[in-house]
């Protein structure tokens, strides 16, 4: 595609104006500097429900994702640039505007928008709306998509709210009234991913988000089964003792109902690829990781191991086969 040609000069640019700003002292890498594949492709970071993009501790995620493959440039989703405003976002606002808006960010950027591809991690419902920005979005693609406990099959419930968080507790109240009108369709952001299979008519009717980024609708988007297709690799991490999300198995794209548990590989989404999914599993490329204790408590040393398998240099090869994401488009 005519886009990248002229990336791997911008590319190398970009690479050494940041290890110029990063590490102004000191050269980086060995003998192989000038191949510029061994760039680590940016990483782009959602954080989830509550969380703001300037939090210490997603911050030191970032900071974990440059220790495991020096040179990485981060990216954290905001949707203001106002740190409060960014965590009401969370809970109040219109997921499919929100991601437009994320989608415009990133084309946009002068970074990410030069690179071949991105990597991109999402923490809760970060998750799901990353794999929306996958399957709607343009550019950058993205290679790796790696998710944490996150709704990929929706809630019925979400147990999110310390005490004396209001705003939280405000709209968990309200996820259970009138889930599914326009008003709480439009403004909540949890009632955008509320799925209960026991009233699986109204969600496909009403659903503002959810039902259309599953393509569960009979009308499905064949652009969001390619994308997802072309991933490298989704990587779907669950917390095996997540008493937040109710029900946890989402994390899996698992469908739960009632006491029923059925894995994604036994669902009809799956067997008739309504997403892409079954490809890119038949690929190898397709996770799916449990991790021990409650929501969002990860290990440091899991999350290395996962940026170390996953992110970084972007000529890295794959047990799904695929190499450089975008060396069939040069
Ligand atoms: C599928 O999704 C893409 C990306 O959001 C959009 O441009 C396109 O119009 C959609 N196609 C259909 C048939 O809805
Ligand atoms: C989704 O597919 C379209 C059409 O092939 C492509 O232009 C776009 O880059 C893809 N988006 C992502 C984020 O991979
Ligand atoms: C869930 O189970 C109920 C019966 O308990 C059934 O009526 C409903 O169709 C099931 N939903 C799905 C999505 O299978």
């Amino acid at each position: 595609m005519a886009r990248f040609q002229t990336l791997p000069i911008l590319l190398a640019l970009a690479s050494a104006l940041r290890s110029a700003l990063a590490h102004p002292a000191k050269t980086q890498g060995g003998p192989d500097d000038s191949d510029n594949d061994d760039t680590p492709l940016p990483v782009v970071i959602w954080h989830g429900l509550g969380d703001t993009f300037s939090a210490e501790g997603l911050q030191s995620v970032g900071a974990l994702v440059e220790k495991t493959n020096p040179g990485t440039f981060v990216y954290y989703v905001r949707l203001d640039e106002n740190p409060s405003n960014d965590r009401t976002a969370t809970f109040y606002g219109d997921v499919n505007a929100q991601v437009a808006k994320v989608c415009a960010d990133l084309a946009g950027h002068p970074i990410l928008s030069t690179a071949p591809a991105v990597d991109a991690l999402g923490f809760s419902q970060g998750g799901q709306f990353l794999r929306a920005y996958v399957e709607r979005c343009s550019a950058p693609p993205v290679r790796n998509l790696v998710t944490f406990g996150s709704q990929h099959n929706g809630i019925v419930d979400y147990r999110a709210c310390s005490p004396a968080d209001w705003l939280c507790k405000g709209a968990m109240a309200m996820l259970h009234t009138n889930t599914f009108s326009d008003l709480v369709q439009s403004r909540l952001v949890p009632a955008q991913y509320f799925r209960d299979p026991r009233d699986l008519d109204r969600y496909l009717d009403r659903s503002n988000f959810l039902a259309d980024i599953n393509n569960e609708r009979p009308d499905k988007n064949s652009t969001y089964a390619e994308n997802i297709s072309r991933l490298s690799n989704l990587v779907m991490y669950l917390f095996g003792d997540d008493t937040t999300v109710i029900p946890k198995e989402t994390g899996w794209f698992e469908e739960v109902n009632g006491t029923e548990v059925t894995p994604l590989r036994a669902r009809r989404m799956y067997l008739e690829d309504w997403l892409g999914l079954r490809a890119l599993d038949r690929k190898g490329g397709l996770t799916f990781r449990t991790v021990p204790g409650n929501h969002m408590q990860i290990a440091d040393e899991e999350l290395e191991r996962v940026f170390s398998e996953f992110f970084g240099p972007a000529n890295k090869r794959f047990a799904s086969g695929d190499g450089y994401v975008a060396s069939d488009e040069l």
